[in-house]
């Protein structure tokens, strides 16, 4: 892996290899095609725009049900901060009513995000919500829903990479970084 980086006023060191991040990626697609192998009508995979890109098309690329790609756009951060009120930026691109659907999240960390997507799924009338996010912050997380799949966990610190932004920089990078302490 590469050294320090600077993102805007900050320094990020290597932390979570791609090679890493893909393998447990393969893991947690094994479970969805596990769970969803016999599935009558494709499942809808919910990209949540703009972090989960990248985690969304690795994991798509190892799901061998039926599949359908929906996106929606969501906003609770802002700097390294999370604001706590969700925004909804960009609505569902298609129906879910009576769709079995699995939200795909880069990163849950106080879990508000979650919420209000679970929320907004079942009251559009889905028939089956499901979680798959690709990192964990168990530390922060204190809500009752529960994650059905979770690549990684990471302890409360502020990371980069891998789709994750910091003020829309850093996206592009292939490795998860960490903020330098
Ligand atoms: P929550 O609503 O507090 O769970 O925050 C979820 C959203 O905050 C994620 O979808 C990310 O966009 C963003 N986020 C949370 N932690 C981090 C981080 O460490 N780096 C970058 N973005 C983060
Ligand atoms: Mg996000």
């Amino acid at each position: 892996m590469s050294n320090s980086i600077t993102v805007h006023d900050k320094v990020f060191v290597p932390y979570i290899s791609n090679e890493d991040l893909e393998a447990a990626i393969s893991k947690v697609a094994d479970q969805i095609n596990e769970n969803h192998k016999n599935e009558k009508e494709p499942i809808i995979l919910l990209c949540v725009l703009n972090g989960s890109i990248m985690f969304t098309s690795e994991l798509m690329k190892r799901v061998r049900v039926p599949l359908e790609i929906m996106t929606i756009k969501v906003a609770s951060y802002s700097g390294t901060r999370s604001g706590g009120k969700i925004q909804e930026i960009m609505g569902i691109t298609g129906s879910v009513q009576g769709r079995k659907v699995i939200i795909c999240e880069d990163i849950v960390d106080t879990g508000a995000t979650m919420v209000y997507l679970d929320k907004r799924l079942r009251e559009s009338g889905a028939a089956q919500v499901e979680i798959c996010t690709m990192l964990l912050k168990p530390e922060v997380y204190k809500q009752n829903l529960k994650m059905d799949y979770v690549a990684m966990e990471v302890p409360n610190r502020f990371i980069l990479g891998f789709g994750l932004d910091y003020d829309q920089l850093g996206r592009n990078l292939k490795d998860i970084y960490v903020l330098k302490d």
